[in-house]
């Protein structure tokens, strides 16, 4: 077990992309603000993609431009291509993360090209990012479970996770997108990854569609995993994932955490503000069920 782990929030990218309803630019950026204040040092916040393929996240650049940073913290970004880091850089993002998938069919529908060729495009992000000084995150999706496939070979997870480690990604986040892993395979991704990979290189990033995320996240840490994705109210879903729910709640996250004794350094009640503000601004039940249970106190 790691003594300390580093939550990375990913609630104002993942959480929010799959939002019907239009959200508005300040609503996202009070988000960020709140969760800045909660002491998290990673925040992806948005997405440089197309906005015809996530249009909830047309305002990147608005968002980027009036976000609060706060030193120390990173406020990464999702870049696809050239085109989103070139405009990435231009609203002075320090970090961004590129992703990749274990399955073919996923790859095809979320970012339209085979998993070969979105390699190919990640290495000239990932080299054009690094020579401006930018750290690059990398993603393994369907790393366990695929919507369209099924279930994966933990040995083509490993494989897209060492070529994104390869070409220069500081850290790879293995991510079950649809939350369809359970502990066993969950270790079988990792085994295979951590052959491959440094434990010190990996992050996991569950989604919580059957339950299991929490459960999950346990054995990622039992194998010396020490950086964990989470969004604050578990929120989130990806657009080209059919029934995918949300994120691991982040709030559940820290009291994992906090039942092994694990420092993180983030303020639950803080985290439970912002929880409650984004829950509210989109009208829907707080979605975490250590957020309800702390909060019915
Ligand atoms: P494409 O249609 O093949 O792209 O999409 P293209 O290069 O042929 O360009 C087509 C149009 O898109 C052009 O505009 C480009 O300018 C524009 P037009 O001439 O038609 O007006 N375009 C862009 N606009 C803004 N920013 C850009 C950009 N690139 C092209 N960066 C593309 C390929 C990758 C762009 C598209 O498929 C896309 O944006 N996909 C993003 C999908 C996405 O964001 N999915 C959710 C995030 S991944 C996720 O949630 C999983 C994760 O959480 C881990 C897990 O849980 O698994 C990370
Ligand atoms: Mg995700």
């Amino acid at each position: 077990m790691p003594s300390s782990v580093t939550v990375y929030e990913v609630g104002p990218r993942d959480g929010l992309q799959n939002e019907p309803k239009s959200i508005r630019t300040d609503v996202k950026v009070t988000l960020i603000n709140m969760l800045t204040d909660a002491g998290f040092k990673a925040i992806e916040a948005t997405s440089f993609v197309s906005p015809k393929w996530v249009p909830q996240l047309g305002d990147a650049k608005d968002v980027m431009a009036r976000v609060r940073r706060a030193p120390g913290v990173q406020y990464p970004v999702l870049t696809p291509n050239m085109q989103g880091l070139t405009g990435a850089l231009a609203s002075g993002c320090r970090e961004v993360a590129v992703f990749a998938a274990a399955s073919e069919a996923f790859s095809k529908r979320n970012i339209n090209c085979t998993v070969e060729e979105s390699l190919k495009r990640f290495e000239a992000v990932v080299t054009a990012a690094r020579k401006e000084g930018v750290a690059v995150r990398g993603y393994v999706s369907c790393a366990v479970g695929c919507p369209y496939q099924g279930a994966v070979e933990p040995e083509a997870a490993a494989a897209v996770g060492a070529a994104l480690h390869g070409m220069g990604c500081y850290e790879v986040s293995m991510a079950d997108t649809i939350g369809v892993g359970t502990p066993a395979s969950m270790e079988r991704m990792l085994q295979a990854t951590l052959r491959q990979v440094p434990a010190s290189a990996l992050a996991v990033h569950c989604h919580d569609t059957y339950g299991m995320a929490i459960a999950n996240i346990a054995s990622a840490l039992r194998m010396g995993i020490s950086v964990i994705d989470s969004s604050v109210a578990g929120l989130g879903g990806c657009p080209y994932a059919r029934g995918a729910t949300g994120n691991v709640a982040t709030e559940d996250v820290l009291y994992l955490l906090d039942g092994y004794g694990i420092r993180h350094g983030i303020d639950m009640d803080a985290v439970l503000r912002a929880s409650e503000y984004i829950s509210g601004a989109l009208g829907r039940p707080n979605g975490s069920r250590v957020a309800r249970a702390l909060l019915a106190r």
